[in-house]
């Protein structure tokens, strides 16, 4: 899969995945405990989570390989003047500034990849984050009905790799002290036909 999969659908709406944010994730960059604090939004796609950093008083650096997400994101930072850097790059190859974030935020990426490349991202968040800074890791597990029916779920579905079965994304998070974790089944009316999806919700904190 490449950004241009989801450049398709960007294409369609603005704000293709809509602008909800989990109330866990409003808690996590209060968290963080910085007035100012620099986010690293890794599979950003149109900016959902990095605008509400921003809006936060966040200073947000946001990477997809979506060429059009990037783009929309970048061009709505400029018209609102939200300090949020929207980057166009792979994040199997993206290099971050070493301990430079307080928070590093990876909502629906991680799924995205084929697991053999999942432990290298996670590294490079560890890597790129304070000491004492926290990651915000949202992943699909084996309970989301598209591990089994794949695309006939939703229109987005066919470009998931990686399904977590129960407890298996933690141990890629073994060098962080983990802050929260819980797996759940919840529906989704964001995009396309109604659907659900296994979540697997992770903070964890670099120690
Ligand atoms: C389901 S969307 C989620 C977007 C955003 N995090 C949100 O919650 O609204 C997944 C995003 O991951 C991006 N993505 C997947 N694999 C990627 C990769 N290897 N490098 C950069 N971006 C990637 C896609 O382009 C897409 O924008």
């Amino acid at each position: 899969m490449t950004g241009a999969f989801f450049d398709s659908f960007y294409a369609t709406d603005p704000t293709y995945y809509g602008t909800d944010v989990r109330p866990e994730y409003l808690a996590f960059l209060d968290s963080l405990g910085v007035a100012e604090p620099a986010i690293l939004d890794l599979g950003a796609g149109q900016g959902r989570h990095a605008i509400v950093a921003a809006r936060r008083g966040a200073r947000v650096t946001a990477v997809d390989y979506s060429e059009l997400g990037t783009k929309q994101l970048a061009g709505l930072a400029r018209a609102s003047g939200l300090p949020i850097t929207a980057e166009q790059a792979d994040v199997t190859r993206y290099e971050g500034a070493p301990e430079h974030f307080d928070g590093v935020v990876m909502v629906s990426l991680l799924s995205h990849l084929d697991l053999s490349a999942v432990q290298n991202v996670v590294d490079r968040a560890f890597d790129a984050l304070t000491p004492g800074g926290q990651v915000f890791c949202e992943a699909f597990t084996t309970e989301d009905p598209g591990f089994r029916h794949a695309a006939n779920v939703s229109e987005t579905a066919g470009a998931l790799s990686t399904y977590f079965a129960p407890g298996t994304l933690l141990p890629y998070f073994s060098a962080f002290e983990i802050v929260s974790y819980r797996e759940f089944v919840e529906d989704d009316f964001a995009h396309g036909p109604a659907h659900q999806h296994g979540v697997a919700l992770l903070v964890g904190r670099k120690r």
